[in-house]
């Protein structure tokens, strides 16, 4: 039998139940990038505001049939968009699709997300460390791919004191979270300048974008 029959070159296991799936986006960028494109031209990019008033660095929207927002009155998913008060975009086929095959590749086979949040970071804009907690089913995985500009992502314990991994990621990166790493806390470093990949389209060069699908409700 061959030892690394079960092993994906591809595959990296960052802790336990979390993995890198090094350039798994790739192949579906020009789909994904028109999806995104199609999604933000409904729902275009906006800085939320936290319970606490401040105003996030990194600019949001979201797809799927809920959409996760945070105002003044607190963290929650939404039906609707509240810029427009029209349903969320739907997700693209080429999203669900790359969501379930990098949660397959992880050990899911049956995710159905209903929720992705599309992250846009500019030069300088950072996640805080963070437990995603919003959501019912904490069974479900997070699914997060990343596009454009390398980033550093955080993945830490379960204490936000806790120390973190740092693991660069680059265009077409998925990273998938669950089982007994599903509440770790999380989060970006500040985004520094780079190069983006040549074939982004103009309105998503020198930027980072990350797709988060979840099982939210
Ligand atoms: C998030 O945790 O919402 C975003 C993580 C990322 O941008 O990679
Ligand atoms: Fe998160």
């Amino acid at each position: 039998m061959d030892l690394f029959s079960s092993q994906q070159a591809d595959k990296l296991i960052i802790l336990p139940d979390a993995y890198l799936l090094k350039g798994l986006a790739l192949p579906e960028q020009t789909e994904l990038l028109a999806g995104l494109q199609d999604v933000i031209s409904l729902s275009p990019f906006r800085h939320m505001v936290t319970p606490g008033g401040f105003t996030m660095s990194v600019a949001m929207s979201n797809c799927g049939s809920l959409g996760w927002v945070t105002d003044r009155s607190g963290y929650r998913y939404t039906a609707y968009d509240p810029l427009n008060d029209a349903p969320w975009p739907a997700m693209p086929e080429a999203f669900l699709a790359l969501a379930q095959n990098a949660a397959t590749k992880s050990g899911y086979p049956d995710f159905q997300p209903d929720a992705c949040l599309i992250n846009r970071y500019n030069i300088d804009a950072r996640m805080t460390l963070h437990q995603d907690k919003n959501e019912v089913d904490f069974t479900q995985p997070i699914v997060s791919v990343s596009l454009g500009l390398n980033a550093v992502f955080q993945l830490g314990g379960f204490q936000r004191t806790d120390k973190t991994i740092k693991l660069p990621l680059a265009h077409g990166d998925v990273v998938v979270w669950g089982g007994s790493s599903r509440m770790r806390f999380h989060g970006i470093l500040p985004l520094k300048a780079g190069l983006s990949p040549p074939n982004i389209t103009p309105a998503l060069s020198n930027c980072r974008i990350n797709l988060t699908f979840r099982k939210a409700g």
